[in-house]
Formats: structure tokens, C-alpha cells, sequence
């Protein structure tokens, strides 16, 4: 089969990578892909978000499977477009896609369906915001109800701030048209996990409980980045947990999306939980791989990708197909020097061949470009490293083996991937 990779982040790598080990793959394309990629795909400069030249390109190159990696051309309706022109295509209608496009939308769907979240009103003026801040008392948290590029949630202390976030918004339109409304939402207490899960329209198979690392200093301290780490499983997720995520929160939000809105979701659904004294409840949900969860989930998926997203696609997922190895998986994520903020680009990376010889180290690149036969930074993610091993110690061992391998200027990463695991189990941070 040929099959076409959309995205260019270190997401898109992994998926590139898992399809690569499918006895199903033929050629792979990636688009635009990265310097990663190019090692397993043929990269074709069509832009994500170029709807229409990506629509051509799969159907110019007969392409049999499309995986789409980002949530913005799910939101633009490619999936529609694709399955319109016959190309078969792995990831959720634009209909699916607003479960992560529209937070009221999926505020809304899990109200309806009795989904656990946190309590939440639609805002669109500066008064009725404000008195419902109030009324939920402080810390609160507001949110930006489009896409804002994980940026547009604020959790304010006090009412000074949530007046500062909330004038941000709705009245100053930082966000523009996807901060025209707010959400203001219940602070949950309690630990974050992700759930990945391939969905039919009616089945669901979950991937390893994962945690992400969202802040980009040791001990969660700085700003929000897109991931700065994760690994899997998460132990805060437990086998029995498990059973209930997937019966009361991802099934019961495939059959609301289907019952109350008419939608079959065909694809990922990745479902942000925070593991609170009342069990899990849903914070976000994304309508596509996490990014750098892919990293971690994918190494430990037991299964053949291609055959699982044809499946998943056609709505007959078959959940058994999908099974998770021993063992777990970091990763550590490299990034350029001032991400999330302004950073350089174009600084020559050295060493990732070194890394990618280690045992169990897999190197996934995001932001890399090729320049005259060097690797070079293009982004603020630049490189994740994912280590395997039958536990999360040894794993995190190998994939900070990796990163002490590659250097470039200015690069930065994170030292505590996987603390609030090692904690549980009375282990230490390096
Ligand atoms: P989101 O963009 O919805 O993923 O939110 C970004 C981050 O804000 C989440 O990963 C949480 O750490 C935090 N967050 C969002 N909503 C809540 C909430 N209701 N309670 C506590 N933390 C939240
Ligand atoms: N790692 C968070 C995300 O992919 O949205």
C-alpha cells in the first residue's frame, strides 16, 4: 500500500515510523515531513493546512491510506474531502474534529452524555464572564473556546487575573475569532494523564496510558510548551481506571457524538484526563495523536498500525487486533534555546546518528530541515528521543543516553521526564 504521512512534527515521525514496520507499507509519503522522515518516507512540500494540494497529491499519487497527524486540516475538513474524492483516509470528519475545534462543543457533548468533566459556562461578553468566575470561585480557569495552538487556557488565582485573561480574550481578541467566546471552568485537582484510543465509530481500542510534560522547566516550573516529554504507561492511570475511562468516557463520548450529534468519529480519539479523589475527568479532548505521546504509545503498540487505521476507517475495528507490549517507553524532547518564546533556527545538530545506534533508543525528529548534508534545527521542538525498556527507570536511562549524544546550540531539555512516576514508586529524578 502507499501511504501518506500528513504533518511535520515529531508526531508525524513516530506515525511514519510505526507504518514503516507494516509488512502493509509500500512507499510512504510524508507532507511536508521533516529531516526524520525523509529517512523512511519521500517528503513532498504541500503545506498541512494546503487543503486542496493535499487532496490532489493523494489523488494524483494513488495514494491508499492517508494518516493525518495535526488537528488543523482535521478541523478544515480534510478527511471529508478525501473520503469525497474516494481516497481512503485515517482521522475524523471536520463534524469529529470540532470535539477538539470548538471546547463548548465538547463541553456540551459530555454534559449531554453524562461524560465526568469539570463545570463550565459559555461566555461572551466581559460582565456575564466575570460574574460566572465568581460564581465558580477561585483558582478558575478560562479558556479560549477555538484553536489557540495550546495556549488559550489561563487558570486564574484570583479575580484580578481572571479579569486580566478575561479582557485578554474577549475584549483585546488575542486569540481572534477563536477567543470571541470563553469558557469558565471548575478547577480540577489532581494528576494529568492522556488516553489515547483508535475509534470505529462504535469500538475503541486504548493505546498505554501516557503523561505528558507540558511546562518547559524541572519540576513543571515556566511556561506551556507543545510537550516537553512524556512516557508510558502513567501508573497514575490503574488497570481497573482503565476500564472505566474506556466504558464512561471514551465509548459513552463516541455514542454521544453519534447519538445526540449524528457524528460516526472514525479515528484517534485522545481524551486529556486529570485523575482526581473522584476518579478521572475529562479536561480536553483532541481529535489526533499527542504529540510527544505518540512517541511513547506507538513503540508500545503491539500491533500492525496500517491494518488497525484500514480497520478503524472502514468502522471495523477489530479490538483485539490492538495490544500493548511489556515494558515502557520515555521519551525527552530537545528544543531550541527560548522555546516557547523566539528562538533560532538553522543551527547544525550533531551526534543523532550515535543516538540512533544505542539499543532501544529510537531518535524522532520534529523540527529538523536538511542543509547542504547537515540536520539542522527548523523549529521550536527539534528532536524527541523515545528509550524502551521492561521499566520506566531503564527506559528513561536510554533516552537520556540518547540526548547526552546529540548536541546543537542552544538546544534544552528537560531532566525529570517520568518524576511523578518515580515518585509513586519511591524512585528518584536524575
Ligand atoms: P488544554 O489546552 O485544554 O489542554 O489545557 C491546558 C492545560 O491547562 C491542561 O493540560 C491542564 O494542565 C490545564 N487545565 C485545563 N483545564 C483545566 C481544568 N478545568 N482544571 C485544571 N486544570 C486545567
Ligand atoms: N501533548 C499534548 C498534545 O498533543 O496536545
Amino acid at each position: 500500500m502507499k501511504i501518506l504521512v500528513v504533518g511535520s512534527g515529531g508526531r508525524e515521525h513516530a506515525l511514519v515510523w510505526k507504518v514503516a514496520q507494516s509488512p502493509l507499507a509500500g512507499e510512504i509519503l510524508a507532507a511536508p515531513g521533516n529531516a526524520g522522515t525523509a529517512t523512511l518516507a519521500r517528503n513532498i512540500a504541500v503545506a498541512a493546512d494546503d487543503i486542496e494540494g493535499l487532496v490532489r497529491l493523494a489523488s494524483d499519487e494513488r495514494v491508499d491510506l492517508t494518516v493525518v497527524g495535526p488537528e488543523l486540516p482535521l478541523t478544515m475538513g480534510l478527511a471529508d474531502r478525501l473520503a469525497d474524492a474516494g481516497l481512503p483516509v485515517f482521522g475524523p470528519s471536520a463534524a469529529g474534529a470540532r470535539i477538539e475545534g470548538s471546547k463548548w462543543f465538547a463541553k456540551k457533548l459530555m454534559q449531554k452524555g453524562g461524560i465526568p468533566t469539570a463545570a463550565a459556562y459559555l461566555a461572551d461578553t466581559r460582565e456575564d464572564a466575570i460574574s460566572r468566575a465568581e460564581e465558580l470561585g477561585y483558582p478558575v480557569v478560562i479558556k479560549a473556546d477555538g484553536l489557540a495552538a495550546g495556549k488559550g487556557v489561563v487558570i486564574a488565582g484570583s479575580a484580578v487575573e481572571a479579569e486580566a485573561a478575561i479582557d485578554d480574550m474577549l475584549v483585546r481578541g488575542r486569540f481572534g475569532s477563536s477567543g470571541e467566546r470563553v469558557l469558565i471552568e471548575e478547577c480540577l485537582k489532581g494528576e494529568e494523564a492522556s488516553i489515547l484510543a483508535f475509534v470505529d465509530g462504535e469500538s475503541s481500542a486504548l493505546l498505554a496510558p501516557s503523561q505528558d510534560h507540558k511546562r518547559a522547566f524541572d519540576g513543571d516550573e515556566g511556561p506551556n510548551t507543545g510537550g516537553m516529554g512524556a512516557y508510558a504507561p502513567a501508573p497514575v492511570v490503574t488497570p481497573a481506571m482503565l476500564g472505566t475511562i474506556k466504558n464512561d468516557i471514551i465509548d459513552a463520548t463516541v455514542r454521544a457524538l453519534r447519538e445526540t450529534d449524528g457524528t460516526v468519529y472514525r479515528g484517534v480519539l485522545y481524551a486529556g484526563l486529570m485523575v482526581t479523589e473522584d476518579g478521572p475527568k475529562v479536561i480536553e479532548f483532541n481529535c489526533r495523536f499527542g504529540d510527544p505521546e505518540a512517541q511513547v504509545t506507538l513503540p508500545l503498540l503491539d500491533a500492525d498500525i496500517v491494518e488497525v487505521m484500514v480497520a478503524t476507517a472502514r468502522g471495523e475495528l477489530d479490538p483485539s487486533a490492538v495490544g500493548t507490549s511489556a515494558g515502557s517507553a520515555a521519551c525527552v524532547v530537545m528544543v531550541s534555546g527560548g522555546y516557547p518564546g523566539s528562538y533560532e533556527k538553522g543551527k547544525v545538530i550533531s551526534g543523532l546518528s550515535s543516538a540512533g545506534a544505542l539499543d532501544d533508543v529510537v531518535v524522532f525528529h520534529a523540527g529538523t530541515a536538511e542543509r547542504d548534508g547537515d540536520v539542522v534545527t527548523s523549529g521550536g521542538r527539534v528532536i524527541g528521543v523515545t528509550g524502551t525498556a521492561s521499566d520506566l527507570p531503564a527506559a528513561l536511562v536510554r533516552a537520556y543516553d540518547g540526548v547526552s549524544a546529540i548536541t546543537f546550540a542552544g538546544a534544552h531539555h528537560r531532566h525529570d521526564i517520568g518524576h511523578r512516576a518515580l515518585e509513586r514508586s519511591g524512585g528518584v529524578t536524575r
